[in-house]
């Protein structure tokens, strides 16, 4: 079942135009890589998406729904979650203040009346879902400033997964970590696809993408400009593609396709 689909979306800045019309379909429970150059757009695609940036044409539709005209928070409460490239915390609050970021709970998720923070429910809930990550963290109650790369990178996370998502975007989500949170990312992945969870993958570390995606797009001068599935290709071509060489049978059929 398609979960998201994405037609001619465009977006420039003043004159600089960033996106000549991609498209872009996701299934519900797929993982699909996005790499592309830097530069190459692929930040600002995915904020068409989240709706951080209005595309200046093209649609989007997810879940059935044209999501196109709906601002950033509607587009989360039906499911849409990114994990940014600078992770977007608060550094001086703690785990559970992250995570409920402008979404405290109140009236609406725990049946309090608005405005009322229950800190106490906060910080079980926060509690839970670092527990369900299999994540550790030396502490719920001190800044995330104080924690290292891959201990944000979990809270990140955690945030994008309190309210369940059908959709995850990470942009570069191991760029900045050790060998073993890198794993641990992509154990993640897997287990989000096996609750049927859909995941864009944003990465530069091809080997990552090359083993947790079922697909790879790859944008180029402001388009999707391959779409490969992974079992079916290797690191050559996808990179031949970001550079723009390739295989000119597929971008021939690539061209007839669209
Ligand atoms: N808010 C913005 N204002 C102006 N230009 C921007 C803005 N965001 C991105 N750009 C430009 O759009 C292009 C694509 O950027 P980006 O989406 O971040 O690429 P990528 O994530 O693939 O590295 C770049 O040339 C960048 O300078
Ligand atoms: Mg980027």
């Amino acid at each position: 079942m398609t979960l998201l689909t994405l037609q001619g979306i465009r977006k420039s800045f003043g004159a600089v135009d960033v996106l000549h019309g991609v498209d872009l379909a996701v299934a519900a429970g797929e993982v699909v890589g996005l790499v592309g150059d830097n530069g190459a757009g692929k930040s600002t695609l995915m904020k068409t998406i989240t709706g951080i940036y209005r595309a200046d044409a093209g649609s989007i539709e997810f879940d059935g729904k044209d999501i196109l005209q709906l601002d950033p928070g509607q587009r989360r409460e039906l499911g849409i979650e990114m994990i940014y490239q600078d992770l977007s915390l608060a550094k001086q609050q703690d785990v559970a203040s992250n995570i409920f970021l402008g979404r405290e709970p109140t009236k609406r998720v725990f049946g309090l009346f608005p405005g009322f923070v229950d800190k106490a429910a906060m910080d079980r809930q926060a509690a839970t879902m670092i527990e369900r990550l299999g994540a550790h963290l030396p502490s719920i109650s001190r800044s995330v400033g104080s924690f290292s790369g891959g201990q944000q990178q979990t809270v990140a996370i955690a945030r994008a997964l309190t309210f369940n998502p059908k959709l995850v975007i990470m942009d570069e989500p191991t760029a900045a970590l050790a060998v073993r949170e890198v794993q641990s990312v992509l154990d993640l992945i897997r287990r989000l696809k096996s609750e049927g969870i859909a995941v864009i993958l944003i990465s530069h570390r091809l080997n990552d993408v090359l083993s947790v995606t079922d697909r790879i797009v790859v944008l180029r001068h402001g388009r999707a400009d391959a779409d490969l599935v992974t079992a079916r290709t290797n690191m050559n071509e996808v990179v031949s593609r970001i550079v723009g060489g390739g295989d000119i049978s597929a971008a021939a059929a690539h061209e007839q396709r669209g």
